[in-house]
Parts: C-alpha cells; sequence; structure tokens
C-alpha cells in the first residue's frame, strides 16, 4: 500500500488571526457555545487517510464545524502510522511540538490515534513522553472516539481506549470525504500474511472482510452522490472474502463495483502476488471503467530473500502472473514496492530486485529501506544490513525506477490522454488529474472542470508527471 508519510514539520506557533487570539482568552465554557473547529493530522497510507476522514465525520457529529489550521482549532487529531521508524519519528517530533500551543490554549483538546498507538507499549510511552494528550484510541476504536471526547470535555481526565481486536466491520460512521471526485471505500480490515518485515498484522488485527451487500450500498450511493472514481481499499485485496463474511469473491466484488450506470472508474488496492488470479486479470481486461493498472508489491526480485519475508512466491511467479495480466492487458502499467536491506542481503540479491525493475516494467514504484519493526520476525534477525550500504542500495534503486517512469511516461508525449480533473494547482495555475494508468496530467483552462473527465493532448512528460493541452471534454 501507498506510503504518504506527512514530513512537513508542524510549526505550531505561526502568526495567528484576532478571532483566534479572542478565542483563546475566554473560557471553554463561553467557547463551547461558539462554533469550534478541528484540524486532523494524518500519516501513511490511504487506509488512513479514509479513516481521518471518519474521524472527521466524528467529529463533525460531535458539532466542530470545520477543518482550520492547526494552531487555530479546537481539537487536533493525529491519526498515526508505524509501517517505517521515520512515520513515527515524524508523529512524535509534532505531537511534542504541540506543548507550548497546549499551554496556551487551555481548552485545546489533543487526541492521538491510529496504528502506532496500537504498538504493544506504545501508548503508556506516547503519555509519558507527552502528558498534555487528553485522548488516546486505537485503530479498533474509532467507533467510541466520539464518547471519549465527550468525557473529555465534562472531566479533565486522560482517556486511554486501546483494544485488542474489533470483530466487527461496520463502524457506521459518515466520513467527511476530502478527496472529490475520488472516493475510498474500505472492503477488508486487518492483514493475516505475517510478512516477516511488517507490523501492520499486529497492529491491524485479523483479516476481516465488509460485506458485498454493504460495500455495493455505499459504491451505488457514491456513484449518485457524483463522485467519479471509487477505490477500493485493504491490504490485500485479493484476499476478500477469506473469512465468508464478504459474500463473494474479490473478482465478483470488482465486476460488481463496476457495473453500476453512468461514467465513471474503479480502482483498487493493494493486491498480494501470492492470491492474484487469472479471473481478476480477466474482470480487469472485460470491464472498461476497471483501469490498466496494477499495484503489485513484489518487496523483492530475489527468491532467497522473498522467502526471509514470508512473501510466499517467487521471483518466476510473480514475472508469470504480470505476463498473464499483459497477455489480456497488452502494456498493462503495473507498480509496486520494494525493500532494499532487507537482513541478510546481499549485493547479488539486491541487483536481482535492480534487474526485475526493468523486467517486471514497472511505471514507478515506492522504496523503501529495511526498517526493524519490534516484534515482527525480521527484527529479530541476525545480518543486518549497514546504513551505508543501505542508503546506497536505496539511491541506485531509485534511480533504476526513474528511469522506467521516465520511459513510461514518454510514450504518452504526442497521443491522447483521458484523465478525471481532481483538482486545480495554484503555483502552476493548472488543472490536474490522473489518467487510468495513473499518471498525472496537468493543463490550463479557464473553466472550472474538477470532477470532468477530460482528454487531453499530451505535449510533455516529466517523471510521473503529464502536461498536455484540453482537446475536448466527455
Ligand atoms: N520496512 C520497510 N518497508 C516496509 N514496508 C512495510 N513494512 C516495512 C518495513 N518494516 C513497506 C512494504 C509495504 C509498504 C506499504 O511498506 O513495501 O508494501
Ligand atoms: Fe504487511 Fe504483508 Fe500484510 Fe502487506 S500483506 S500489510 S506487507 S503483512
Amino acid at each position: 500500500m501507498k506510503a504518504n508519510e506527512t514530513t512537513k514539520k508542524i510549526k505550531a506557533n505561526k502568526l495567528i488571526s484576532s478571532n483566534e487570539r479572542f478565542r483563546r482568552k475566554i473560557s471553554f465554557e463561553i467557547l463551547k457555545g461558539l462554533f469550534m473547529n478541528y484540524h486532523i493530522v494524518t500519516y501513511g497510507c490511504q487506509m488512513n487517510l479514509h479513516e481521518s476522514e471518519k474521524i472527521a465525520g466524528v467529529l463533525k457529529g460531535l458539532g466542530y464545524e470545520k477543518e482550520v489550521p492547526l494552531e487555530e482549532a479546537d481539537i487536533i487529531v493525529f491519526n498515526t502510522c508505524c509501517i517505517r521508524e521515520n512515520a513515527e519519528n515524524h508523529a512524535f517530533g509534532n505531537i511534542g511540538a504541540l506543548k507550548k500551543l497546549k499551554r496556551e490554549k487551555k481548552y485545546l483538546l489533543i487526541a492521538v490515534g491510529g496504528c502506532m498507538t496500537q504498538e504493544a507499549g506504545k501508548a503508556e510511552i506516547l503519555k509519558k513522553k507527552f502528558p498534555f494528550i487528553d485522548i488516546i484510541f486505537g485503530t479498533h476504536n474509532l467507533g467510541e472516539l466520539s464518547s471519549l471526547i465527550e468525557q473529555r470535555r465534562r472531566v479533565k481526565k486522560f482517556l486511554l481506549s486501546v483494544h485488542d481486536e474489533r470483530g466487527e466491520t461496520e463502524d457506521g460512521i459518515s466520513p467527511v470525504r476530502t478527496s472529490y471526485p475520488n472516493a475510498w471505500v474500505n472492503i477488508t480490515y486487518g492483514c493475516n500474511n505475517f510478512c516477516t518485515y511488517c507490523i501492520v498484522p499486529y497492529v491491524r488485527g485479523r483479516e476481516r472482510s465488509r460485506s458485498a451487500k454493504d460495500i455495493l450500498r455505499e459504491v451505488e450511493g457514491l456513484l449518485e452522490e457524483g463522485y467519479k472514481e471509487i477505490t477500493l481499499l485493504g491490504q490485500n485485496v485479493n484476499s476478500f472474502n477469506s473469512d465468508g463474511r464478504g459474500e463473494m469473491s474479490f473478482p465478483e466484488l470488482l465486476s460488481a463495483c463496476a457495473s453500476f450506470g453512468g461514467k465513471y472508474r474503479v480502482r483498487f488496492m493493494t493486491s498480494h502476488p501470492k492470491d492474484f488470479t487469472r479471473e481478476l486479470a480477466s474482470v480487469m481486461a472485460k470491464r472498461e471503467n476497471v483501469c490498466n493498472l496494477l499495484h503489485l508489491p513484489a518487496q523483492s526480485g530475489n527468491n532467497r530473500i522473498l522467502s526471509l519475508m514470508n512473501r510466499r512466491y517467487t521471483r518466476e511467479k510473480y514475472l508469470e502472473e504480470i505476463a498473464m495480466l499483459r497477455e489480456m492487458i497488452p502494456g498493462c502499467d503495473v507498480t509496486s514496492d520494494l525493500i532494499v536491506g532487507f537482513p541478510t542481503e546481499t549485493e547479488e540479491e539486491f541487483q536481482d530486485t535492480l534487474s526485475l525493475v526493468e523486467e517486471a516494467d514497472f511505471s514507478s514504484a515506492f522504496t523503501f529501506i529495511y526498517s526493524p519493526r519490534t516484534g515482527t520476525k525480521a527484527a529479530a534477525m541476525e545480518g543486518k544490513i549497514d546504513e551505508e550500504t543501505a542508503k546506497d542500495r536505496i539511491m541506485r534503486l531509485v534511480e533504476k525506477v526513474n528511469e522506467n517512469t521516465r520511459k513510461k511516461s514518454a510514450r504518452f508525449v504526442g497521443k491522447r490522454t483521458e484523465i478525471l480533473c481532481e483538482d486545480f494547482d495554484e503555483k502552476k495555475k493548472l488543472y490536474l488529474g490522473r489518467n487510468e494508468e495513473g499518471r498525472m496530467g496537468y493543463f490550463a483552462s479557464d473553466k472550472n472542470l474538477i470532477g470532468e473527465f477530460v482528454t487531453l493532448r499530451i505535449g510533455q512528460a516529466n517523471g510521473v508527471s503529464l502536461y498536455g493541452t484540453e482537446e475536448n471534454r466527455l
């Protein structure tokens, strides 16, 4: 799953507005009668971004009006990630930076949730290091967030609610969606795979599928509301219904999600190569509106490392799957996640990952230096790779991936491609949106085209970005 860590350092003491200066002077009792606002800081993957939309839903339900800059918020919620050490360090740094703000704004509430709080002993460390935190809630406790905040508003007391497992898959929370025209829809929660480097199964619990009926109802509702792209989310979407709760297989669900009327697209992530099937490839091929882009994390191109990672496929099987997909969808784009510096990885084994980029012809890939996570099997393995070697490997890997990305983007130059316009870039003064292959297309327009499908003629490519002119509107 794509990691999208917030690297921005939070500055809690920027210039504040006169309205905010007034608010800081009045008591919480008076403030309660005024509109209160929130700020959510999100780290990590799409799953967390969507969870933050649900946190916003909880806050709106409690009467918080809107999202405002951090220093003006009446409640700040951190939605944390613990997949790699640097994600945790960013959260620690940014929570710590709030000490002064919390001292100045007595009524300010600070809540910390997300994966980090589910790690063994982490909630206690957080509370000890940052005694000004008001609420710590786990990934299984979103349904309780509302009552936790209400309790904390009544009684000045630290509240902790971190459960081990959540059985149910419906939390009944309406998200405040922030990604129009795309909407994220959870299909599974948790993971059963226990890749030896990964902490997700420990902090997200066992895999649970939502029922297809609930998912389809949600998708239909979103399309009625005008969303034009649906992204189905799960740690391993291919094993949807492994617990029998989903009522159908993932290819069947994908096909059903793509069969409503009107023009829209369907994406999904993440697929595990051990569960990728011909049936899924054939749904991608048959359904026009399922995007021709597969994110299939390989992690390594070497069989010994793949086995140590407990990935349960070989390089050969991985390449066969891609070949099968491209037999059905010629030139289908594939992206990946790759890790370097896994314990005992040799230079030759790393070279196998480098060569996989070319052989699999990845359009792009997220590249990571292995980060030991306490409690995982790999963390106890011998043969740690030194930092210098790992950094050298990642630089060479990034170079190789970029080379391939440039090559794959160049094929769009001089051609037409359809994008779904999703935003306006204030700096570039250009509209932007992705084509089905995931490339970001930029173009100028005097009309606001957000939410519309636009055909561009591409004049130039730069990395994963394409620059073009509008041909016609569909
Ligand atoms: N170290 C480095 N990368 C990791 N990932 C997961 N756990 C680790 C770790 N301990 C990467 C994998 C996964 C992506 C979401 O994060 O590549 O696919
Ligand atoms: Fe982690 Fe592996 Fe599960 Fe992905 S499939 S979340 S890498 S354990």
